[in-house]
């Protein structure tokens, strides 16, 4: 069960602090959207309208076409998970998911059911007669999950829920949280700072900035087509070379970067303004290395850092500046060597600066 999910010019002020400038978003039904982006940007705080927790200075809510900006929290159909777990202590695993059916006056037997299929769809099954405190943190993690499930809600608001799990942990409940999103069919709109779980959990994202959304896009939408600077630099690692255009570039068939004291050339991109200053975006594995001179620029090697699965290397370019690139373990590069560096004009991104 899902439902569509619509905020209209919802925006939120503290006094004279703006924490959501009026936002229009559509979440679909049954669709995984997470809000990204850094701490202060208001990610909370537009969750925390969508659950009514928090009342809006401005617009309204609708989840499958009601009106719900004046509804209680607990009439709206939604399910909230946040990082602290808010178990009850002195509850069993089983009674800590079944509290929100009793508040809802289900009969027995439908809360036996249900939490019974809620423990089992989180793999704690064995565990209702335990306490939170005898859990770890991942399970205890497990069991908000299945408390929220329990009633089935067509929308789920998640807030940073893995955020205080260690790494392994997090990947494992990011896989967790990905099959429960298919089993529930529910609306999921996920709250993180960390845009790797963004990225891979998300069937869209919603990057946030400053109070208001800065771009929302799929993944790769946002990875290979951010819209500004900002976007470009919070997701994925990001090499910026700012620069001017070469004269005639807009005219000529090859349009130039005069950036990094080197001649670089571009996409043949439509909205090319002479007079601006424009930054190229390149990604660090659309790089290739050649022979000096035979690429695009030069570069000598300051680091080597081994990731594992690949490894990657600091460069200065001709006027100073920085650039990492990744590249596979078999080219072994080393420290005070020059290369040339090429790529695919087309595998990159021209911004305005
Ligand atoms: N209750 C509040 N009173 C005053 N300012 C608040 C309150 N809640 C949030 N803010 C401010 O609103 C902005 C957005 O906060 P929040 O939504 O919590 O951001 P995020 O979740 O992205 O870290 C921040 O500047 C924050 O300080
Ligand atoms: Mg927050």
């Amino acid at each position: 069960m899902s439902a569509k999910l619509e905020a209209i010019g919802l925006g939120k002020r503290y006094g004279e602090t703006v924490a959501l400038e009026p936002t229009d978003l559509t979440v679909q039904a049954g669709e995984f959207l997470t809000l990204l982006g850094p701490s202060g940007s208001g990610k909370t705080t537009l969750l925390q309208m969508i659950a009514g927790l928090v009342a809006p200075t401005s617009g309204r809510i609708e989840i499958a076409g009601q009106d719900v900006t004046h509804v209680d929290p607990g009439k709206r159909g939604i399910g909230m998970v946040f990082q602290s777990y808010a178990l009850f202590p002195h509850m069993s695993v089983w009674d800590n998911v079944a509290y929100g059916l009793r508040m809802r006056s289900r009969s027995r037997d439908e809360v036996r059911t249900a939490v019974d299929a809620a423990l089992a769809m989180v793999r704690m099954g064995e565990f209702g007669k335990r306490f939170p405190k005898e859990l770890s943190g991942g399970q205890q993690q497990r069991i908000a999950l299945a408390r929220c499930f329990a009633y089935r809600p067509s929308v789920i608001l998640l807030d940073e829920p893995l955020g205080a799990l260690d790494k392994k942990l997090r990947e494992h409940m990011q896989a967790e949280i990905r099959r429960l999103h298919k089993e529930l069919g529910a609306t999921f709109v996920y709250v993180t700072h960390d845009q790797d779980e963004a990225l891979t959990l998300s069937d869209r994202v919603c990057l946030m900035n400053d109070a208001r959304i800065e771009q929302i896009g799929t993944p790769s939408d946002l990875y290979d087509r951010p819209a500004t600077r900002f976007a470009a630099s919070f997701i994925g690692h990001s090499n910026l070379l700012e620069g001017s255009l070469a004269d005639g570039a807009v005219a000529g068939s090859e349009p130039i970067l005069l950036a990094a004291g080197a001649r670089l050339p571009l996409p043949r991109a439509a909205n090319l303004a002479p007079s601006s200053r424009h930054v190229l975006l390149l990604r660090p594995e659309a790089l290739e290395f050649v022979e000096p001179k035979q690429g695009f620029i030069d570069g000598r090697i300051d680091d080597v850092v081994f990731f594992g699965s690949d490894t990657h290397v600091q460069l200065s370019l001709p006027d100073g500046s920085g650039l990492t690139a990744r590249c596979s373990r078999t080219l072994s590069p080393r420290i005070g060597d020059l290369v040339g560096l090429t790529w695919d004009p087309y595998r990159t991104t021209l911004l305005h600066a």
